[in-house]
């Protein structure tokens, strides 16, 4: 087997970092300034992940590229997913937020456009009833306390190393079989054992064996992972989700989002205990 000179790649990487800083001096600048009032010098602590010392600061985007503080402009293949599927800043939705803005956002009134959009949905997606929010996050939690008001159930279930955004019963993780806190994360306020069943993605039997309890409200499952590179599901495996889930009376909600608008989508809303 071909062993790793650890040295070398060592002063590549040094010489790589240099650089990175070298290049990038105003994106350094604003990072030393900002984490004098930023948690970690970012707005979200996962910026910190990027490779490189310090994440690059950004200037504008357009299409597929972007532009940092330093003027270097970029091919985006950082998937940011909305930018992944509509392009940044593209024009016609630009002058509709521009256009609503204008005429205020912050009422706590329904207006008839949101009529619109519910309609639209539906006629889309074929679900009945439509709820708006902000974030992947607030639909899946949206979606866990519907299901929990209606099933009467207290747990969860999710798919090893998923990704629901900040849900705390979703940060979980099964090591070597056990399941237990997610290394890296800030703790969860309840221990998620009591909040959450976690088992192998593709792995009927250990999903069988959970929904067994009959303790679990909904199954949580983005369609195909997508926090540990992309773990497609196995043929036949969602029909059988769905199988399970229906014979165990447990919801089944598809976190579809690859995007910020997001939807956390009842999957059927007939199905129920
Ligand atoms: C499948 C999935 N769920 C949830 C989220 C969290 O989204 P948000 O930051 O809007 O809460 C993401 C974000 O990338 C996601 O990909």
């Amino acid at each position: 087997m071909e062993t790793v000179d650890r040295k070398r790649l060592a002063s590549l990487m040094e010489k790589e970092v240099r650089r990175f800083d070298t290049e990038h001096p105003r994106s350094r600048d604003l990072f030393e300034r900002s984490k004098g009032s930023l948690l970690a010098g970012v707005p979200m602590p996962w910026m910190t992940e990027w490779a490189g010392p310090f994440p690059v600061f950004l200037a504008e985007a357009g299409g597929a590229r972007f532009t940092d503080v330093d003027g270097r402009e970029y091919v985006d293949f950082c998937l940011g997913d909305t930018g992944a599927m509509t392009g940044h800043a593209p024009e016609r939705a630009v002058a509709a937020v521009a256009d609503q803005a204008a005429k205020g956002i912050t009422l706590m009134l329904p207006t008839e456009d949101a009529i619109w959009v519910g309609e639209e949905m539906a006629r889309r997606f074929g679900l009945p009833f439509w709820q708006f929010c902000l974030t992947a996050t607030d639909a899946n939690r949206f979606a866990i306390r519907l299901a929990r008001a209606i099933s009467g159930r207290l747990k969860i279930l999710v798919f090893n190393w998923c990704y629901h955004g900040s849900v705390d019963e979703t940060i979980t993780t099964l090591v070597d079989g056990k399941q237990g806190l997610r290394p890296g994360n800030v703790g969860p306020p309840v221990d998620p054992a009591l909040t959450t069943r976690v088992v192998e993605f593709n792995d009927v039997p250990a999903l069988e064996e959970a929904l067994a309890h009959e303790d679990v409200a909904c199954v949580l499952a983005e369609p195909a992972l997508t926090n540990i590179g992309i773990v497609l599901p196995e043929p036949g495996f969602h029909e059988q989700l769905r199988t399970l889930t229906r014979a165990h009376g447990t919801y089944l909600v598809l976190d579809e989002n690859a995007h910020h608008l997001c939807r956390a989508r009842w999957s059927d809303a007939r199905v129920g205990p």
